[in-house]
């Protein structure tokens, strides 16, 4: 039998090939996808972690993350406010058309103090995949260039402003760090943490006695979130190269070798997690991998909460009756990236 990740339905339905992965085959050679699949929670966990399977991208650090994170709230606490306010008294809508899509490059856009319009050219380039996570496209440069050079110039209070001002290390930000940095944010996970936050709103509204107890009690999101970035995560599929030989899975690669780390179907690895297909708010220890872990360990992983929580209480908060449409069932797809692409809902 031909193993491949590229077989048509696994796009659909990628499940039942995990499971087959995880049972018989945990680590075995796709040629046609030219990669090694790995598919035990255990095996990914430590294939993520391992410095000679690497990863190119580079990310904020810890430093410029504390510069970002609280302008990055309340930008996403109003955005998210202002996209709910404005669908909560209709009928019928689509909240990944109106809402995920548009609130990670939004909140962005609206904290480095951008104009509105070039919100929708950083939303189509998020939604065109062509920032990879953690990367920036190359025509940001071009967009925040003249940004820069205007905050320098007269300094307001948004976070372009800020990061235009800030001393990192006793050192002020050279316009390529503060462009990077921005673009960072824009791009960089932009998309990846839309389809999260559709996956979430899927389950929770999947789950209406959990969706009601996260509405009574707030302090539940952070829980839910992560059980839904374990069930079902935005990226399930990490690629890495090895650059020496490297013993994973019970077998020997050879430098070079191509690694597919399956996070989704560690996520649901039944080793790991009782009765993994379930939606458990309360589940005991999520630990997923959905952010990778070890070295390349995703650096935003508040940047990707706060568009989550703010996200889920501006729609609680606007849309009191918040339900699936009649008749509707949410149809995730996506092999690399993997979200619902519609989530018909009645507001009210
Ligand atoms: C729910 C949303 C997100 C998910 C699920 C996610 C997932 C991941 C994963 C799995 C990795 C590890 C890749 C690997 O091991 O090769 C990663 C790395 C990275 N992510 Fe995220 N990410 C998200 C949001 C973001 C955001 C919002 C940003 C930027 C603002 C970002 C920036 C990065 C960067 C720079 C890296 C590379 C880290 C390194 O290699 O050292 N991510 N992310």
């Amino acid at each position: 039998m031909k193993i491949t990740l590229l077989d048509p339905g696994v796009e659909r339905d990628p499940y039942p090939l995990y499971r087959t992965l995880r049972e018989g085959f945990p680590l075995v050679h796709d040629e046609m996808l030219g990669a090694w699949l790995l598919s035990r929670y255990a095996d990914v966990r430590a294939a993520l972690g391992d410095v000679r399977l690497g990863s190119a991208a580079v990310g904020p650090s810890p430093a410029y993350r504390r510069l970002l994170e609280p302008a990055l709230r309340t930008a996403a606490e109003r955005t998210a406010h202002v996209l709910a306010r404005r669908m909560a008294g209709r009928r019928e809508v689509d909240l990944v058309a109106e809402f995920s899509d548009w609130l990670p490059a939004a909140a962005a856009v609206a904290a480095l103090g951008l104009p509105w319009e070039e919100a929708v050219q950083v939303r189509e380039w998020c939604r065109t995949g062509s920032a990879r996570s953690g990367g920036c496209h190359p025509e940001l440069g071009g967009l925040l260039r003249p940004h820069v050079t205007r905050r320098r110039a007269h300094p307001g209070t948004d976070l372009l402003s800020v990061l235009c001002a800030a001393r990192v290390d006793g050192q002020p930000l050279s316009d390529e760090t503060v462009t990077a940095l921005a673009g960072t944010l824009l791009t960089g996970g932009g998309e990846a943490t839309a389809r999260a936050l559709a996956s979430f709103l899927a389950n929770l509204l999947d789950h209406p006695a959990q969706l009601d107890l996260v509405r009574a009690r707030p302090g539940l999101i952070p829980g839910a979130w992560a059980e839904s970035l374990r069930r079902d995560p935005p990226t399930p599929v990490v690629l890495r190269r090895a650059s020496a030989p490297v013993a994973l899975g019970g077998a020997t690669l050879p430098a070079g070798a191509v690694v597919a780390c399956l996070i989704g179907s560690a996520g649901r690895d039944p080793f790991r997690f009782a009765d993994p297909d379930r939606y458990d708010i309360f589940r005991a220890d999520p630990a997923h991998l959905a952010f990778g872990a070890g070295r390349h360990f995703c650096p935003a992983t508040t940047l990707a909460g706060l568009a989550a929580e703010c996200g889920l209480r501006a729609l609680l908060d606007a849309m009191p009756g918040l339900r699936w449409a009649p008749g509707f069932r949410p149809a995730p797809r996506g092999l690399m990236a993997r979200a619902p692409r519609l989530l018909l809902v009645r507001p009210r």
